[in-house]
């Protein structure tokens, strides 16, 4: 993977469109700077774009003009192939409705992405029990998603999209099928992460989850940005209290230095984003997960499973 140069942003759109065959553009000439370890808030009502958004900077959609760059990577350039590399090394996914598969257990779960990216097994099952431990749900490793609640789910799934140490965290409606308390336990989390030096860009409807969580917020109206703001950070002090097992993002030692997040105590880790080359992909799950539902993810993983599981050390089961 390309190594971005040096006060490169994580995210860097430029005049990106999104035009389908008939209506209005889903997105609209979209021009946005993310630098590492921000946490960028997306806003707006149902239909303004924000999931294209979304799939666009995913690799999981192209734009139809404009560019899209990650992490110093050209993703509207990739083919599928390439696609699917970039998702693995760059690219964690979480969504409303967790998009978990129902027929493996919690440990399988968040094993899949690691499988996917042929990492060792010793090494997967230790990152998988880290991450386990360190969101509270080791007890369960051994349950299917079914038997736990939503907000036990998310936290699955949280695991799993950082299973690889992604660059950048992608979260589409994270709290949105959850209780306020759970919904508040995932806040926290996200605080966490990106306290660790985590980039994120997260979706939301919830204009409070916005301004207590993100250091800035766009709102899209109609495919367009309509409103940029910086946030007043009431969270500031607590995001000093980490999470120690999460670990940081391995993203590009270089990015270190480019850091400019608004908030210096939440930019203090990025230069701990180290190796964006090595992290792995929750991408492939993250395919699964972007069909629609979650009952469409099985068929979903198990499709891409069988595409991509055809490298040297590539399958584990
Ligand atoms: N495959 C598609 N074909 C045609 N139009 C589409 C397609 N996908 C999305 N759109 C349209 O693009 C626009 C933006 O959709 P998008 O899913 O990005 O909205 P959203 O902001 O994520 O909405 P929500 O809050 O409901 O999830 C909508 O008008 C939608 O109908
Ligand atoms: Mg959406």
């Amino acid at each position: 993977m390309t190594n971005p140069p040096t006060n490169q942003p994580m995210i860097d759109l430029r005049d990106a469109t999104k035009k389908y065959d008939d209506g209005p553009p889903a997105l609209a000439g979209v021009t946005l700077s993310v630098p590492a370890g921000e946490c960028l808030a997306v806003l707006g009502h149902s239909g303004s774009g924000k999931s294209t958004l979304l799939n666009l900077i995913a690799g999981l959609d192209r734009p139809t003009g404009g560019s899209v760059t990650v992490n110093g990577v050209r993703v509207d350039q990739l083919g599928e192939a390439g696609s699917a590399r970039y998702r693995r090394a760059s690219i964690g996914m979480i969504f409303q409705f967790f998009n978990l598969l129902d027929d493996l257990t919690v440990l399988d779960n968040v094993l899949v992405p690691a499988q996917l990216a042929g990492m060792g097994k010793g090494e997967a099952k230790r990152r998988a029990a880290e991450l386990l431990g360190s969101l509270g749900i080791d007890r369960h490793a051994k349950a299917y998603p079914a038997r736990l609640s939503g907000g036990q789910r998310q936290r699955v799934a949280v695991a799993r999209a950082l299973m690889n140490r992604p660059a950048l965290l992608l979260a589409d409606e994270p709290t949105g099928a959850l209780d306020s308390h759970a919904a508040a336990d995932v806040r926290r989390l996200l605080l966490d992460l990106n306290a660790e030096g985590q980039t994120i860009l997260l979706v939301t409807h919830d204009v409070e989850l916005a301004s207590t969580t993100a250091h800035r917020t766009i709102e899209l109206v109609d495919g367009a940005v309509a409103r940029d703001v910086v946030n007043t950070d009431p969270d500031a002090a607590n995001r000093a209290a980490v999470n120690p097992a999460i670990g940081a993002p391995r993203g590009d030692a270089s990015l270190a230095g480019s850091a400019t997040a608004a908030n210096a105590a939440n930019t203090a880790n990025t230069a701990n984003t180290a190796n964006a080359a090595n992290a792995a992909n929750t991408a492939n799950t993250a395919n699964a997960a972007n069909a629609a539902n979650a009952a469409n993810a099985a068929n979903a993983v198990n499709t891409t499973t069988a595409t991509t599981f055809n490298g040297p050390s590539g399958a584990v089961r």
